[in-house]
């Protein structure tokens, strides 16, 4: 009896310890069945008229993980393995890489019927930019949109910018350093400055004013909608979410009331400001630009314009600071061609500082803000010379600071060195390069350009002369201004957010000269 007993017992034991050691173990037994089936299937089925796909263990993650630590490393180690092109799985969905400058052809070229960037970036940048600009619009639109902006950049308006970024970043110099000597964090100083002088010239001075109060917290929060998982989910009802619709309703009306009181008060233009420029532009069906929109497409600009800028300061900066004899060469260029005393800056005198502009040049090959771009394909794309077809699930993609990062356009791609642009016969290139318009004037199509840091195609950056200028001038006037050198190791890249920035901590050591220029 106490025998029969004692064994039940033993028995039903074993069967609950049982049950839950395989209850336990059915999540993990369901996970290799899915990791087996998901390499069986990259094993088996082989599609050639697909490019290869990137091997992966689990499906939906694929190799989310490895390219968003280092995309360029994911990217020239694939290359390595599989050519130019080849898909991996990004959060479910089959991305193509296409590398090299062919790759972004095929990409930044692609027909309007054949890709789309506002269904990759749609999501994300409605909210933060507002409705009815840039991607909320047809192609067409957003076309008129950017051919505004641009006809609006006039050289009058350069010129007047000059001065005034000038000035800001004279006064921001002024109050940088507490004593003679220090270290500053650079991403952080070059955020602020980039906002300072971005508002004071291309947003305008009731903009510039806004960014002393109010105007700081409401960009923070309306930032805070580009934050990488809002690729996922970008309407997901998170508090971050909230803070950025809140910011831009908050943002819109600020602008709307600057667009109301300029028009109330019966103002002529006063400045050269990009508000002043887009309240008086028409549609080509004869629609005036609604304030709404003009509102929508300041915001897109200060959004557009702040983290590639300020990414490209900073990197700027560091790269400067580990070389004091470029620092000093370019002071010599500025006392040459300026003179010894050192006048305030002009666009004019701007653009005879070779060195100077070739040191933005050779910061954007190595350190690209914007890392990959990518397009929804919307019809089958064959691509010319291989065997494959882009099928309409897919998303493609183009890097063109891979290019630039590969050797065989530049020997020796991670080194900096602005001279390697001495004998560079830019205009030339240029001259022989195939222009299009896309409704916004004549843009390069960079069709075989192993160096397009600002794009090329429709959706080209209409930036490009105002970062100039912006990053010209703050590097003119920090060299005036400071010795730098550099503070611990060389940063790494932080990839983790859209816009690649140098990785924390991220210190310039200055000295302020003796002499400094007064402007
Ligand atoms: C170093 C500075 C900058 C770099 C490297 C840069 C780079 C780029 C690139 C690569 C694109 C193409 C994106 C694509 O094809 O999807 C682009 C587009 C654009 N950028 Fe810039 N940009 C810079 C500064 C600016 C500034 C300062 C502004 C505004 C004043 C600006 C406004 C725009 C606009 C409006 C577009 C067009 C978007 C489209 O058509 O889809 N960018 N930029
Ligand atoms: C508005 O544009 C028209 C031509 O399109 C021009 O004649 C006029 O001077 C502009 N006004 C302002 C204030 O810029
Ligand atoms: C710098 O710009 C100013 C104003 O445009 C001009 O008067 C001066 O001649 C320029 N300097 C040089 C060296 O071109
Ligand atoms: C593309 O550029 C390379 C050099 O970078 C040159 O050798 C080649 O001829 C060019 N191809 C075309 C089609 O322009
Ligand atoms: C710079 O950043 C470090 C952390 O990386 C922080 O401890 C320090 O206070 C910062 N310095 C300034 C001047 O903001």
């Amino acid at each position: 009896m106490g025998l029969a007993s004692e064994a039940l017992n033993y028995l039903s034991q074993i069967s609950t310890q049982s049950i839950f050691v395989l209850a336990g173990l059915i999540p993990t037994v369901l996970l290799v069945l899915v990791v087996i089936l998901n390499v069986l299937k990259q094993l088996l089925f082989k599609d050639p008229t697909a490019p290869p796909l990137v091997f992966h263990w689990f499906p939906i993650i694929g190799s989310t993980i490895t390219y968003g630590i280092d995309p360029y490393e994911f990217f020239f180690k694939n290359r390595r393995k599989y050519g130019d092109t080849f898909t991996f799985v990004l959060l479910g969905k089959k991305v193509t890489v296409c590398l090299g400058p062919k790759g972004s052809d095929f990409v930044l070229n692609g027909k309007l019927k054949d890709v789309s960037a506002e269904d990759v970036y749609g999501h994300l940048c409605t909210p933060v930019f507002g409705t009815d600009v840039v991607y909320d619009c047809p192609n067409s639109k957003l076309m008129e949109q950017k051919k505004f902006v641009k006809f609006g950049l006039t050289s009058e308006a350069l010129r007047s910018y000059v001065e005034l970024i000038g000035r800001e970043t004279q006064e921001f110099a002024n109050g940088v350093l507490q004593g003679k000597e220090g270290t500053v964090n650079i991403t952080e100083a070059m955020a602020e400055l980039t906002i300072y002088t971005a508002s004071a010239s291309l947003q305008g001075k009731e903009v510039r004013s806004r960014f002393d109060s109010t105007f700081a917290q409401l960009f923070h929060d309306l930032d805070a909608g580009f934050s990488p998982i809002n690729f996922m989910l970008p309407w997901a009802p998170l508090p971050h979410n909230r803070k950025r619709d809140a910011a831009q309703q908050k943002m819109a009306s600020v602008y709307l009331d600057i667009i109301k009181s300029r028009r109330e008060s019966g103002k002529e233009k006063d400045s050269e400001d990009m508000i002043w420029n887009l309240m008086n532009c028409t549609y080509k069906n004869g629609t005036p630009v609604p304030d709404k929109e003009v509102s929508h497409m300041m915001i897109a600009l200060l959004m557009a314009g702040q983290h590639s800028s300020s990414a490209t300061s900073a990197w700027i900066l560091l790269r400067l600071s580990t070389r004091p004899d470029i620092v000093e060469e370019l002071l010599e260029e500025q006392k040459r061609v300026l003179g010894e005393d050192l006048p305030p800056l002009t666009n004019e005198n701007l653009s005879l500082l070779l060195l100077n502009a070739k040191v933005v040049k050779e910061t954007l090959r190595i350190h690209v803000p914007i890392h990959s771009i990518m397009r929804n394909v919307k019809s089958p794309m064959p691509m010319e010379g291989t065997p494959y077809t882009i099928p309409t699930s897919s998303w493609v993609l183009a890097s063109p600071g891979a290019s630039s990062r590969m050797e065989q356009y530049f020997p020796d791609p991670l080194k900096w060195e602005p001279h390697r642009w001495d004998d560079d016969k830019g205009d030339k290139d240029a001259e022989d390069d195939e222009k299009v318009d896309f409704g916004y004037g004549l843009v390069s199509k960079g069709a075989n350009s192993s160096y397009i840091p600002f794009g090329a195609g429709r959706h080209r950056c209409i930036g490009e002369q105002f970062a100039y200028i912006q990053l010209g001038t703050i590097i003119a006037t920090w060299v005036r201004n400071f010795k730098l050198s550099s503070v611990g190791e060389f940063p790494k890249t932080d990839y983790s957010s859209l816009f690649s920035r140098p990785l924390n901590p991220a210190r310039v050591r200055l000295e302020r000269r003796e002499k400094v220029e007064k402007s």
